[in-house]
């Protein structure tokens, strides 16, 4: 058939699926140039076996069961887990259910998993991490190089500007584990570059506030539905359950009708930097703060005397993603129409 190759993005994802990010795994599934490779869990909105258990059971929604799915750590490096049933549901899928996963998760761990493909791939692999930054820190720490390795970060996480969803001014995946995005910040500072070595690529940080300037209402689910070919289908089905419970969540705690789609931004501006405008700064996570752990410190003025370790996004063409989204998630759904899950 004639036409032009879409070209490939080789992808790893770390994520703790939760709502936003199992709609961004269907975005994926979704999208011709998203070259998955293996996806990687952690505690979170929900315990890590269950967020596991959820990418699993979604990737087999999705038509992609043959994607390797780790177990990473499953919780944070330096203090216990918290949870957030509230947000995602007591399994962390709202409404939804999911059949019992079908496949073994990996015999690597998440953290070793990054690793051992960042060696393997240098320079070729997009990591983005959809969670708390407990895997990445700890990938780094087995492997030093790792800022090297691999060809870009993109994380979801942090917030520079207006409101947090956790603390008052702080966003869920750094508060969660704050010393691991610290450390991971730390790894990617120029002048933490061996003597002679090029700094390793800026990780791209898409802030809550830039998520946040996008939401889902729920006639775009009857829109999805309608693209799908009329919406009885299992992933249909899926997304409108998961959404019911994640607009009542935003109803009662946000005061909206609609939900912020968080994680699937991330994984958009993966695959098409362009969705994203970003600013390189200097940034660092507060862990001690008795009313700010986890919130993210960006120096504009250059009061730390270090060069920018991130490029943050400050804005997203939320039109174009909005439009992406819809039609991807009803590619997904119309392609498994046929399936039994
Ligand atoms: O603050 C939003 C982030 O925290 C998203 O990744 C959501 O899934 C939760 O994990
Ligand atoms: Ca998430």
């Amino acid at each position: 058939m004639s036409g032009t190759a879409v070209p490939r993005i080789p992808l790893l994802v770390d994520c703790d699926p939760g709502i936003d990010d199992a709609l961004a795994l269907l975005y994926l599934a979704g999208s011709p140039e998203a070259d998955l490779r293996a996806v990687t869990c952690t505690g979170g909105n929900v315990e890590a076996r269950q967020v596991a258990a959820n990418a699993q059971a979604i990737l087999a929604l999705a038509g992609r069961p043959e994607v390797e799915v780790a177990l990473g750590r499953e919780g944070p490096i330096a203090r216990p887990l918290v949870t957030t049933p509230e947000t995602h549901g007591p399994q962390g899928i709202g409404d939804a259910t999911l059949p019992e996963p079908r496949t073994p998760l990996s015999l690597r761990g998440g953290p070793e998993l990054i690793v051992e493909e960042a060696r393997r791939h240098p320079g070729a692999l997009t990591l983005v991490t959809l969670a708390p930054l407990t895997n990445l820190a700890v990938a780094i720490a087995l492997e030093p190089r790792l800022p090297w390795l691999l060809r870009r970060v993109v994380t979801m996480a942090g917030a520079f500007r207006g409101d947090g969803n956790t603390h008052p001014t702080t966003e869920w995946n750094a508060t969660v584990d704050p010393e691991a995005f610290a450390e991971v910040l730390a790894a990617f500072a120029p002048e933490r570059a061996p003597a002679g070595t090029p700094p390793p690529p800026r990780p791209v940080i898409v802030p809550l506030e830039v998520t946040e300037s996008h939401h889902l209402v729920a006639a775009d689910v009857e829109w999805i539905a309608t693209l799908a070919g009329g919406g009885d289908d299992p992933v249909t089905r899926f997304i409108r359950d998961a959404l019911a419970f994640y607009f009542r969540f935003h109803a009662e705690y946000d005061g909206f009708h609609g939900a912020y789609i968080h994680d699937a931004l991330a994984v958009a501006a993966a695959l098409d930097p362009g969705l994203i405008s970003t600013t390189p700064l200097t940034v660092d996570v507060e862990t001690a703060g008795r009313l700010t752990s986890g919130e993210t410190v960006a120096d504009r003025r250059g009061r730390w005397g270090r060069p920018p370790n991130a490029d943050v996004a400050v804005r997203a063409d939320t039109a174009t993603f909005h439009d992406r989204l819809l039609a991807r998630l009803a590619t997904v759904a119309r392609e498994q129409r046929g399936s039994a899950a």
